[in-house]
């Protein structure tokens, strides 16, 4: 049987190996600190490749003899929640089984009503279920327990939290905050790598004397890639024997944002219609297509908005700087100034919009391809 040509390009899920373009300098960056025992924040917009960056410096850092442990936090709800993905990031790690077992005996004399049969327990159904019946105090104690334990997991400890921003959304009064930094000084081996792309979140959490992780972490931006990048998906091209321009890539990471997860996504199924070549127009024709089929899903969010929410989305969607301006507020039947900064303000915290890095009166998409559509669908 001959076997299909592999489509050189992922998205979706983290990425590894061949289709994973290294990101040595960050690499460094990050293990320089984490290695000195400085908690690192990473903030990054969605669908950057944060998840995917961490498994690749978690797979050197193992090889220096470290123990990682990378904890997934972003749909968490309650401490129940997060108790549970603790527990499966653990669960993951084959070499863990025997800690985790110690462990649950521990925790089964410190809360009896904890009956989690580790010995048992294959599937996460009866993981929920006994987890389902605990009060929050036990659900609090067992976190507090299981923090205290991560100094046990190895000579060298990194505990990872996707999308830690999360934390600080739980309705237990900055408990979970609390705890996580009163555990920064209770183990001396571990080092924190924390991963979130709400960047308004994460620097309130950061930034405010009266929150607990107060100036308690290194802040690191996760990165645009340079222009190797475009070099790099040319090659990938290259190896389904697809000529590709340079241009064509580099206006692609234009219209979305620079978002790596969007780039591989076109460049799939620019590959998957067999096109023959790859220039600006077959791009912005498979983008266009993509958009178009996420329609019903984007107009269903403007719906859920006010309308001057909308109209400030079409600005920012189609402007790149000074929104606040007169002309800009015209152009787009906006009241004032005031009330553009209010509609924006409710816009980041549905998390549609989030802060840009460096510019004043610029904003970013949460969802690049929201953006597009947007331009698409309402041209000014
Ligand atoms: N270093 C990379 N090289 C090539 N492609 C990448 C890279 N990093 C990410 N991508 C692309 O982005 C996609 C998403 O990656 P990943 O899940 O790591 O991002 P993320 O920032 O964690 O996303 P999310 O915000 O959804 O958690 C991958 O499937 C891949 O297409
Ligand atoms: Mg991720």
């Amino acid at each position: 049987m001959t076997k299909l040509t592999e489509n050189p390009f992922k998205f979706g899920d983290p990425v590894q190996g061949d289709y994973y373009y290294p990101r040595p300098e960050l690499s460094s960056a990050v293990r320089q600190f984490l290695e000195n025992q400085v908690h690192v924040v990473l903030m990054g917009p969605r669908r950057f490749g944060k998840t995917s960056f961490m498994l690749d410096l978690f797979s050197q850092l193992e090889g220096s003899g470290y123990t990682c442990l990378l904890v997934d936090i972003f749909n968490v709800t309650s401490h129940r929640d997060f108790l549970h993905q603790f527990l499966r990031a653990l669960r993951r790690k084959k070499s863990l089984k025997g800690k985790l077992k110690e462990w649950g005996k521990r925790l089964g004399r410190l809360v009896p009503q904890l009956s989690l049969d580790f010995d048992n327990y294959t599937g996460q159904p009866t993981l929920g279920l006994s987890l389902g019946q605990l009060a929050d105090q036990d659900v609090k104690t067992a976190i507090q327990d299981l923090l205290d334990e991560l100094t046990g997991l190895g000579r060298r400890v990194i505990v990872a939290l996707d999308e830690f921003q999360q934390i600080s959304q739980l309705d237990d009064k900055g408990w979970l905050e609390a705890t996580v930094r009163s555990h920064f000084q209770k183990l001396p081996n571990v080092s924190f790598l924390f991963t979130g792309s709400r960047k308004s979140l994460i620097s309130e959490m950061l930034n405010d004397p009266a929150r607990p992780l107060y100036r308690s972490c290194q802040t690191i931006e996760f990165p645009s890639f340079g222009h190797d990048f475009s070099d790099w998906v040319v090659e990938r091209f290259a190896t389904v024997s697809i000529p590709c321009s340079t241009e064509a890539v580099d206006h692609l990471r234009v219209l979305v944002q620079d978002t790596p997860n969007y780039v591989q996504m076109v460049c799939f199924h620019l590959v998957a219609q067999a096109r023959p070549k790859v220039e600006i127009n077959d791009v912005e024709e498979v983008l266009d297509t993509v958009a178009r089929q996420n329609a019903y899903a984007y107009q269903t969010l403007l719906n859920s908005l006010t309308l001057a929410q909308q109209r400030a989305l079409r600005l920012a969607a189609n402007e790149k700087q000074s929104l606040f301006q007169k002309e800009m507020l015209v152009k787009y039947e906006i009241s004032s100034a005031p009330a553009l900064h209010n509609s924006i303000k409710a816009l980041k915290g549905k998390g549609i919009l989030d802060e840009e890095g460096t510019g004043k009166g610029k904003v970013l998409f949460d969802d690049p391809l929201f953006a597009y559509w947007l331009r698409m669908s309402f041209p000014m």
